[in-house]
């Protein structure tokens, strides 16, 4: 038995490779194109390990996923790879409709013609797991309750319309042909691994170096924030007990502002690494808004949490401690991937803020 992860090598698929090969004996064929995004040093520790094969190749490329079906015949596919960050697609969209649109229906259609020769048994017992994300429900009013399972598809950015599609293809693949998927929308996670584009992880890196900590337009934008490790068991449980053509929110239970978030931030390295030229707080920031911002998100997890009986391990206060730990202790990590590409998407992105 073994399983396919696609984009293994990225912030989240990668800390369910090493989660995943730390609770059970099961392969794990890790298929990542390794784009900016993508990064092979997550996964050193599996270096000497069997049981993690890894296969540098793009999720459009039908003829290698029919043969890495064909060779290693896993009984399930965990579907992570995708174009993540929102900026990005508001920059340049083209990729986000390749990877998470055609992507995700190149994938689905091999998945398909693979599961169909199955015998009913083994039919049956196959999964694809599609990843994705709360962004495809659009944005909240202060007073709206959070989003279910059953709240309108409204989304906002490129990256969100890319995987509002990727979800309704993947609805389709199992409503017509029988394919056995689960979905799982989940709010913002952080943890170790995160590419610095994104919030928390940029905050980090921009404060050590005594850089401008950017906050787009007011701060007030609301986040539901979910630690890593914690997405990665709800997949796991979803895996394990979901049910067939199910979609299941994830979430933290954890609405804060960017505001919050950021001086969350600040006072643990303020603690933990004291700057002698005063509170990093001085470094905040504000500049021009994201286009089309989505101003709220909230996640409503009654449905895993009551279904499956997962429940969240941290709270905001320990996950982040962990998170500000594991970047203080590895800068290394950030220096190796902060150059290059990086720079040039940060002096575009933030001009002469960056
Ligand atoms: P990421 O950008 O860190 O990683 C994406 C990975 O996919 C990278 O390793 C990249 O190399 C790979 N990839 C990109 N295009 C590919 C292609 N064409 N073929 C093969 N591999 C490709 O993203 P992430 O934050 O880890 O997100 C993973 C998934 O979870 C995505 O589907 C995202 O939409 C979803 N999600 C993310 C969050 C979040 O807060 N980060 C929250 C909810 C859902
Ligand atoms: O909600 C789930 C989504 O969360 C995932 O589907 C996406 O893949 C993931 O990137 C994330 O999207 P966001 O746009 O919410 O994440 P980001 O870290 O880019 O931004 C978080 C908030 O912080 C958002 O309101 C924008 C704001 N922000 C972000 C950056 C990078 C700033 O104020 N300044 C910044 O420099």
């Amino acid at each position: 038995m073994s399983i396919l992860v696609t984009g293994g090598a990225g912030f989240i698929g990668s800390n369910f490779v090493l989660d995943w090969l730390e609770q059970s004996a099961e392969p794990v064929i890790n298929l990542d194109k390794l784009t900016y995004a993508g990064n092979l040093e997550n996964l050193r520790s599996l270096d000497k390990d069997s049981r993690h094969i890894f296969v540098q190749g793009d999720i459009c490329d039908c003829g290698l996923i029919n043969q890495l079906l064909q060779e290693h015949t896993p009984r399930a596919i965990i579907h992570f790879a995708a174009e993540s960050h929102v900026d990005r697609s508001i920059h340049g969209p083209a990729d986000f409709m390749r990877t998470n649109i055609d992507g995700t229906f190149i994938l689905l259609e091999a998945a398909r013609n693979y599961w169909k020769s199955f015998d009913n048994t083994a039919k049956h017992q196959f999964r694809f797991h599609h990843v994705s994300t709360d962004e495809v429900y659009g944005s909240l009013l202060p007073d709206e309750p959070p989003f279910t399972e059953t709240s309108l598809y409204q989304p906002n950015s490129p990256y969100s319309a890319s995987k509002a599609s990727s979800d309704h293809l993947v609805r389709a693949w199992h409503h017509t042909y029988g394919l056995p998927v689960t979905t799982s929308n989940c709010s913002n996670n952080y943890g170790p691994y995160q590419f610095p584009e994104k919030l928390i992880p940029l905050i980090i890196a921009n404060a050590l170096a005594g850089k401008p900590l950017p906050i787009y337009g007011d701060g007030r934008q609301i986040r539901d924030w979910l630690y890593v490790a914690d997405h990665c068991t709800a997949i796991r449980r979803v895996l394990e007990a979901g049910q067939v053509g199910a979609i299941y929110n994830i979430g933290g239970w954890n609405e804060m502002t960017n505001i919050d978030i950021v001086q969350q931030v600040i006072r643990l390295l303020d603690t933990l690494r004291p700057d002698p030229a005063g509170s990093y707080s001085r470094l905040i920031t504000y500049v021009t808004d994201r286009p089309g911002h989505d101003r709220r998100y909230a996640i409503d997890a009654r449905k895993i949490e009551q279904q499956l009986g997962w429940r969240p391990a941290e709270t905001f206060a320990t996950g982040i401690e962990k998170t500000v730990h594991w970047y203080l202790n590895n800068q290394d990590w950030v220096n190796r991937i902060t150059s290059g590409e990086y720079r040039t998407w940060i002096a575009r992105q933030y001009g002469d803020c960056a």
